[in-house]
């Protein structure tokens, strides 16, 4: 008999006995590694479509980081990577985190790097440039090259650098992570809103089951990734035990998001493109093979503090249901939910 694997739409979050007074009282502190923090548990993902140095500045204003993606020449990457540094130290960017008694160097400043090629000097630039935290952006981080590239990263860097790696969607996979000597894990392989990976390849575990089976064994923070869609999505995947979660989708289409408007007659656009989908290879002078992506148009949503601020608004509502004052505390039961379920989880009105 096999157990079904679970994502999020299967399950329900039940509510607890609360004596959560007021949402405002809420704490959303969390780890993004073993030695940072953020004090919103949002991380904007490493894609060319999401983030560049105007979402991570922004989304730092609000407590969380931005992943400064790796399409692009080392330079560039650097160049990006110097301009969140700079802001840092900026009364809007730092206020949260004093608020939080994070100290400026404490404050996280990300960016990706493969598993091969220029990935070690591209590593030693980005931190040049002011980034304390570098993560491994491959598509399946159980691998060789993962184990060497952290070796080597380990070695090299200095010691207040953190190295999150992944994506994985094993427990077998964190435990050889974390021996490897991750910092982070980023979790999720194949439920990304734009990934193929599981229709082309057969590879990939639904959120739910995946989350469960690395938090069970992993010591180290672990950042869901791929699929989140609501302020519930994110609920659940910390109510299993997550310390974060990467957006793509939800951040995309912004204004901060990197990328041209587009103006359509039905109204305003930006692009939105799988990492490894043929647009992104082509733009970025990739060779046309190992396709895993799609891409498209998303609405234009406007500032990315709207977008952020209805989501932590929906957070904090999750762990005042939690009976939870912080990220720590809420652990709620969950049920698993028919197609019936999930169908009055919606706006059902018959009219
Ligand atoms: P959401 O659902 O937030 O997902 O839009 C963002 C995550 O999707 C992953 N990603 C990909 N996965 N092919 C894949 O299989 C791709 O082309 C691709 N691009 C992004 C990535 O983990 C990201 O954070």
């Amino acid at each position: 008999m096999y157990n079904p694997a679970l994502t999020y739409d299967d399950i329900q979050l039940v509510p607890a006995y609360s004596s959560v007074s007021s949402r405002k009282n809420i704490s959303l502190f969390t780890k993004l590694s073993k030695n940072y923090s953020l004090c919103i548990p949002l991380v904007a993902s490493c894609m060319d479509t999401v983030c560049e140095s105007k979402m991570a500045i922004e989304i730092a204003v609000m407590g969380g980081v931005g992943c400064i993606h790796r399409f692009m020449n080392i330079e560039d990457q650097a160049n990006y990577v110097a301009k969140v540094a700079a802001a840092l130290s900026n009364e809007r960017v730092n206020k949260i985190w004093a608020d939080n008694h994070i100290a400026i160097h404490q404050i996280p400043v990300m960016a990706s790097i493969g598993a091969n090629g220029d990935f070690a000097e591209r590593a030693v630039a980005l931190v040049n440039a002011g980034a304390n935290i570098i993560l491994i952006d491959v598509a399946h981080g159980h691998h060789e090259n993962v184990k060497d590239a952290i070796a080597k990263l380990k070695a090299t860097l200095p010691k207040h650098v953190d190295v999150i790696a992944g994506n994985i969607a094993s427990a077998k996979a964190a435990q050889d992570l974390e021996a490897w000597g991750a910092d982070g894990l980023r979790v999720g392989v194949g439920g990304g809103s734009l990934c193929t990976t599981r229709v082309k390849t057969g590879f990939g575990v639904p959120n739910v089951t995946c989350l469960q089976s690395i938090i069970a064994v992993s010591s180290i923070p672990v950042m869901a990734d791929g699929g989140i869609r609501t302020s519930g999505d994110i609920a659940k995947a910390l109510a299993l035990g997550s310390s974060c979660v990467m957006l793509g989708s939800l951040l995309a289409g912004t204004k901060e998001a990197p990328g041209q408007m587009i103006e359509k007659p039905n109204g305003l656009y930006k692009r939105y493109r799988g990492a490894a989908s043929l647009e992104t290879k082509t733009v970025h002078g990739q060779e046309q093979r190992n396709v895993e992506g799609e891409s498209t148009v998303i609405p234009f949503k406007g500032g990315v503090k709207f977008i952020l601020a209805g989501l932590l608004d929906g957070v904090k509502s999750a762990l005042s249901y939690g009976g939870a004052n912080n990220l720590k505390e809420f652990r709620p039961e969950f049920v698993v939910v028919t197609n019936a379920g999930q169908a009055e989880a919606k706006p059902h009105l018959l009219l």
